[in-house]
């Protein structure tokens, strides 16, 4: 989609489609209420025949109305005026492009975001709308032999802002949510994509692909290299499949040249079946999603080389399936990291952390300022926070508080869970120097524990998307979270500031 930002009234405007608000009520919005005054009351008699209440989630489509230059007005129910904050201004700015995506306008004008939400600026909302309504218009249909959806007429969307003076910051909100929207479709994509196509090789190559496009500097360790390293537990996962294991690396270089990066690390496990200790077939094709925190690596780093962000960032995926086979791990086995710690492997299904547990170790050879971990890791952090939050665990208060701050500015939002050393003890091991699993109380948190064993020299934190990264049930899909936070993270971190308790 096409996106400008433009200034003016909408008596002037000459657009197929103007969209303006109607709160629950029947009150008007400011520049529907602009609209209607020019067209003498129009739009007050047409609401009062009851066609449109304002209810969250209601649209109606107008044609012919006097004076008003363009063709259509869509009216957009935003429910009750007090009630507005952020999620609800996301899903009405989604209402609305579904909406006209439906009629057969060329371009729109969208007036909506002269709608008040406390705390927030235009430039939040011209960010957030555009992040919404590409989400709102995404499609994966790359694997349906008949793509039997009409082609759209909508191309391009303007969204207005009140004076001329909100151009120039307006275009840039808009164009960080451009770049966040592509870093999000990617992932989304990714994680859309099944098991047989999706692969390690599969996810190694669209690492190159970024290299291709944006001169990102890539390096794909093969199983040979990754032995000569001592990755005992990522590769102990990887025995179990017959597609051989990738450690991709990306290297963003946009800051200073001394200036350390930011190490993303994000899990790519292709498809968890769970290994020996086998997964319940209800739902299973669901993880295929299992490799969502090396996408939502590859889409944050997409995103910020759409912007060009003056930041170095380093990319780690470790990747692999995790499957049932005579070689595979079997419960009991004990493993050496690349660290040197042994681990005995009590549940071939807690396979995250270990290959984890290696990239982590890779990544202390380039001396990051702050490590990031973004993974699928746990079906306990679903339990624990469903799929409004994002788990994070960190072992620095002040990278905590950064990524709290960037999660809510983004809409793409983390709750702190603790790091107590008193967790530990769960990971003891009659065997070896820890066990992969920590029993059934917080598991979420044990599966952190086990990691910050690997992390002890970084600045760390560690998000469990595992109930955030796609969405179940019949509107299943990707959602191509934790980009926006991630994105926003940098951008923030970049520019020397935060949102930081906002
Ligand atoms: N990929 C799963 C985590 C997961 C489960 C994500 C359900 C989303 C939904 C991970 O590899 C896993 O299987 N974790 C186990 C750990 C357990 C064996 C300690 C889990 O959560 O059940
Ligand atoms: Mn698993
Ligand atoms: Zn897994």
């Amino acid at each position: 989609m096409e996106f400008t930002v433009k200034s003016g009234g909408p008596e002037k405007q000459r657009s197929a489609c103007i969209v303006v608000g109607v709160y629950e009520g029947r009150k008007l919005a400011a520049s529907a209420r602009q609209i209607d005054q020019i067209s003498g009351g129009a739009l007050t008699a047409i609401l009062r025949r009851g066609d449109l209440a304002g209810r969250a989630g209601q649209a109606l489509l107008l044609h012919n109305v006097p004076n008003v230059p363009c063709e259509r007005v869509l009216l957009i129910g935003c429910g009750k005026e007090k009630d507005l904050a952020e999620g609800s201004f996301r899903t009405i700015l989604g209402n609305a492009a579904r909406s006209l995506s439906d009629t057969g306008a060329a371009e729109a004008a969208i007036y909506l975001t002269d709608l008040e939400i406390k705390g927030r600026d235009l430039n939040w909302k011209l960010r957030h709308a555009v992040e919404t309504i590409e989400d709102a218009l995404y499609r994966f249909d790359q694997l349906k032999s008949s793509k039997n959806e009409k082609r759209r007429a909508l191309r391009r969307i303007v969204l207005m802002v009140p004076r001329r003076s909100d151009l120039a910051p307006g275009e840039n909100a808009v164009r960080q949510g451009k770049a966040i929207s592509k870093g999000v479709k990617l992932a989304k994509d990714l994680g859309n994509l099944p098991g047989n196509i999706c692969t390690p090789s599969y996810l190694a190559d669209q690492a190159r692909a970024l290299q291709e496009e944006y001169g990102i500097k890539t390096t794909v360790l093969e199983e040979a290299e990754m032995r000569e390293l001592g990755m005992g537990a990522l590769l102990s996962v990887a025995r179990g499949s017959r597609q051989p294991p990738k450690l991709i690396i990306m290297e963003y270089r946009g800051g200073k040249e001394d200036e350390a990066p930011v190490a993303l690390v994000g899990k790519g496990l292709t498809f968890d079946a769970g290994g020996i200790s086998i997964k319940p077939a209800a739902e299973m094709d669901e993880m295929k999603y299992d490799m969502c925190g090396g996408a939502g690596v590859l889409g944050t780093i997409k995103a910020i080389a759409e912007l060009g962000l003056p930041i170095n960032v380093v990319g780690v995926i470790p990747s692999s399936e995790n499957l049932p086979d005579g070689n595979a791990n079997k419960p009991g086995d004990i493993v050496t990291s690349m660290s040197g710690q042994t681990i005995e492997i009590l549940n071939t299904d807690a396979e995250g952390r270990l290959i984890l547990c290696d990239a982590l170790t890779y990544t202390a050879r380039f001396n990051p300022a702050v490590v990031v971990d973004l993974a699928t890791l746990t079906g306990a952090c679903v339990i624990a926070l469903g799929a409004h939050a994002s788990g994070m665990m960190s072992n620095n208060e002040a990278l905590a508080r950064s990524l709290i701050g960037a999660g809510k500015y983004a809409h793409d939002r983390v709750w702190q869970l603790p790091l107590w050393d008193d967790y530990q003890r769960q990971l003891d091991s009659n065997f070896a120097d820890m066990a992969n699993i920590g029993g059934r109380s917080a598991g979420a948190i044990t599966a952190a524990c086990f990691l910050a064993r690997y992390t002890k020299k970084f600045k760390w934190a560690h998000l469990d998307i595992a109930g955030t990264a796609w969405k179940s049930g019949k509107d299943k899909g990707g959602t191509g979270r934790p980009v926006p936070l991630l994105t926003t993270f940098l951008i923030e971190r970049s520019e020397k500031r935060g949102h930081a308790g906002q």
